[in-house]
């Protein structure tokens, strides 16, 4: 089946960029956030020790490989559209790209680490929980489940997500919500941190946000769980 994506494979990039272009800022800021928050919430997690192999389900055309592959000895990909995941492989040799969509390809506790990044407001709410269900499936008992979702609360993000073509069915999950999905799926010691407070790469943008960061504020949310 084509999707959305496959159709925008070519000009994801460019789309988002003119979504966000009323922000001054160039997209790959706003990957580069996602990685900081990431990378803060796995050595919270994992301590020092490089988590070993990591999943990324929903992985677009890969553009936040460049940030993520350090952060693992492995990194593992997949996405519903063959064309992106073709984009994504050829910029990015050193991951393991499939297409997949629905139930994973992978054996039970594969994983120590499975992210979800920017995916799951454009499944189908019908299918929320089976996907957190396989995010738990795949992940290694104590591994860690991370999500990073738009933040429906805040006014910039939902301008972003208006202006953007492949946003069309996006259908969007409060912080609530997703806790509560990795929740029945089995996840626990759950957190939540917002961020894109102030969207800058100031040193003192970055302690305020710290600081914030449990308030709904943030363009952006991560909720971790424990598998
Ligand atoms: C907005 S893009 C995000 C891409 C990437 N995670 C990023 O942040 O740059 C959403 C991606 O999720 C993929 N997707 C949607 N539903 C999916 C599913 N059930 N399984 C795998 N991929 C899915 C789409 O094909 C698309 O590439």
């Amino acid at each position: 089946m084509t999707t959305v994506f496959d159709d925008c494979a070519r000009r994801y990039s460019d789309e988002v960029q003119s979504s966000i272009d009323f922000s001054g800022l160039r997209h790959d800021f706003f990957l580069a956030a996602k990685a900081d928050v990431l990378a803060r919430v796995l050595r919270d997690h994992f301590g020092a020790a490089k988590p070993s192999a990591a999943l990324d389900i929903g992985c677009g055309i890969g553009l936040l490989h460049p940030h993520l592959a350090p952060l693992f000895e492995e990194l593992v990909a997949v996405d519903s559209s063959a064309a992106s995941i073709e984009q994504a492989r050829r910029s990015n040799p050193g991951v393991a790209y499939a297409t997949s969509d629905g139930s994973l390809p992978y054996g039970d506790e594969t994983f120590d680490v499975v992210l979800a990044v920017c995916v799951i407001h454009h499944v189908p709410p019908g299918d929320w929980h089976a996907f957190a269900g396989e995010m738990h499936r795949v992940t290694r008992k104590g591994g860690l489940i991370c999500v990073i979702e738009h933040n429906p609360l805040n006014p910039l993000t939902r301008l972003a997500v208006s202006r953007c073509s492949f946003d069309a069915d996006a259908v969007l999950l409060t912080a609530g919500r997703t806790r509560a999905l990795l929740e029945k799926a089995g996840g626990s010691s759950i957190r939540t941190e917002f961020f894109l407070i102030l969207p800058s790469r100031r040193p003192l943008a970055a302690s305020i946000e710290k600081s914030l960061a449990r308030l709904p504020l943030g363009a952006q949310y991560i909720v971790s769980a424990k598998a």
